[in-house]
């Protein structure tokens, strides 16, 4: 199997079928929880739910949570599949990440949204509003009457927005990769300096790269030649700026 490490180890990339690899981390950790967030962007319209989400659910703490990123192709199934898997009770938030990019269909409104469903393994999970503030803004110099200047996002996050098509953050050969900004605000929420992700469709690396810029520790699984191999390149340059003035 193909693997890149981070220098010090803490963040691993592995050429793999994440289904495998999840089966050994359990069989490793005597089938024990460990990761703190699990960041599944799956590809939209593949439906073989119970090929990895059980596993998914068996990795985490008891205090962890996973984000399961879809749009309208499969949400509906999704949706039914993990209030059945995590129960109800630990539905947490259905966010919407609007985007304005692409073409328009003549026929319809244009599609431009990611639905992102967030599930708590128990009802002991953790959650650090505090981490993801964004400005609270006030008409002109009037106080704001609670004093604060920041608040919560809400569930849909139109603030969140895209990298434009000729940002340094582009990775060549990708055709899903997500804004950091997006995966930071999800790593955010539910870590803490050296908490644990899971990433089992890590694409471009985003997760690898928003977790070693965080000080998290993660594993992102890929199955495509390509696609890992580009994600390597960028984890590779993003851990010689890193490590750089050492
Ligand atoms: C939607 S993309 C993820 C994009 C990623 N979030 C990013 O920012 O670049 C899904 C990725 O999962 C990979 N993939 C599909 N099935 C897989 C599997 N069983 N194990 C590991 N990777 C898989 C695909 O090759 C693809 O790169």
């Amino acid at each position: 199997m193909d693997t890149w490490h981070s220098t010090g180890g803490y963040n691993v990339l592995f050429r793999t079928d994440c289904v495998p690899y999840m089966y050994s981390r359990l069989m490793y950790t005597n089938g024990g929880g460990h990761f703190d967030l699990v960041y599944a962007d799956m590809l939209y319209d593949d439906f073989d739910f119970d090929r990895w989400l059980p596993l998914c659910r068996e990795l985490l703490a008891d205090t962890g949570s996973i984000f399961v990123q879809t749009d309208y192709r499969s949400v509906a199934e999704l949706k039914l599949y993990l209030d059945n898997l995590f129960g109800k009770k630990n539905f947490v938030n259905w966010i919407v990440w609007p985007y304005d990019w692409g073409g328009r269909p003549k026929n319809a409104f244009g599609r431009k949204h990611d639905d992102i469903l967030w599930y708590a393994k128990t009802s002991d999970y953790v959650f650090y509003p505090e981490h993801v503030q964004i400005p609270k803004k006030t008409t002109g110099s009037v106080l704001n009457p609670s004093g604060r200047d920041t608040k919560t996002p809400t569930d849909v996050w139109t603030d969140v927005g895209n990298f434009h098509t000729m940002s340094s953050e582009r990775v060549s050969g990708t055709k899903w990769q997500k804004p950091e900004r997006l995966v930071r605000r999800i790593v955010e929420a539910v870590t803490e300096r050296g908490g644990t992700i899971l990433d089992p469709f890590v694409g471009s690396g985003t997760t690898v790269a928003v977790s070693m810029k965080t000080g998290r520790k993660s594993v992102g699984c890929e199955i495509d030649k390509d696609i890992f191999k580009n994600a390597k390149e960028r984890l590779k340059e993003l851990d010689n700026e890193l490590y750089k003035q050492f």
